[in-house]
């Protein structure tokens, strides 16, 4: 398999972070054609995804793709690096303030139309769940609920149909400016790119962005803002779309 270095988050001018599902993945010959222009580059590559490490990992081998630099995994939830997914514990201590997951479940667990994703989607900072927007609550009801059982948390709503909650500080935007910092990148040399509600806080992170063409209509209340262009082409397409769009 291909592999990007790993000292490329060290050495690299720019940084592309993109979400998986809908976004990197769905078009093969796009994503062919992007690949090839990273790894030709002296861009560094990340991943930012609901997916585990362990889902990124699979789910990036069926569609041959060189494993990233940089994973941000679990909707931030989780961050690792390079062909050997080195965790950085440091990113889970710094989350794990006011932590409460059973004061969570508790709370959830009182609302209808929502019930808890099968175990893969569980993880230590993140809680999912199946959401049938008919019977339940909406978003902003459920962060007030939240809220009132004094639970400072992100309540992250995707396709219609998953709710993630997360610690207060874990979110793929979060983790995008933690990684930034670290590695050394200012906002204006990170281009992201997402098209669903888990990316909305990556898309608002001050980075360039990009919305792709097939994205989910939770971001179409982003459309206008500075430095989220909204690309008419789809998938890795509409990425390639974008990095011509800023010259990147
Ligand atoms: C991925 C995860 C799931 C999460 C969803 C939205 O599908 O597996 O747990 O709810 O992304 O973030
Ligand atoms: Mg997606």
């Amino acid at each position: 398999m291909l592999n990007f270095q790993t000292s490329k988050l060290l050495e690299a001018n720019r940084l592309l972070i993109s979400d998986i599902d809908h976004t990197l993945l769905g078009d093969r010959i796009a994503l062919k054609e992007l690949i090839d222009y990273l790894q030709s580059s002296e861009i560094a590559f990340g991943v930012a995804t609901g997916r585990s490490i362990e889902s990124a990992k699979q789910i990036l081998e069926e569609w041959e793709v060189p494993f990233p630099d940089l994973w941000i995994t679990s909707v931030g939830s989780e961050i690792h690096y390079g062909e050997a997914t080195q965790v950085d514990n440091d990113w889970g201590e710094h989350i794990h303030d006011q932590w409460q997951p059973e004061l969570v479940c508790e709370a959830i667990a009182k609302l209808s139309g929502i019930k808890l994703q099968s175990a893969e989607g569980q993880r230590t900072h993140k809680i999912s769940y199946l959401v049938d927007p008919t019977k339940s609550p909406s978003i902003s009801e459920i962060q007030s609920h939240l809220r009132q059982h004094q639970l400072q948390v992100q309540a992250i709503y995707s396709h219609q149909e998953f709710l993630d909650i997360l610690p207060l500080r874990a979110s793929k935007g979060n983790a995008v400016s933690y990684c930034a910092n670290k590695w050394n990148f200012s906002m204006e040399k990170i281009l992201v790119a997402g098209d669903s509600g888990n990316d909305e806080q990556m898309l608002t992170s001050g980075a360039n962005a990009v919305v792709v063409g097939n994205y989910s209509s939770e971001l179409e209340k982003l459309r206008g803002r500075d430095q989220i262009y909204f690309a008419n082409d789809k998938y890795a397409q509409g990425i390639l779309e974008a990095i011509a769009h800023y010259k990147f």
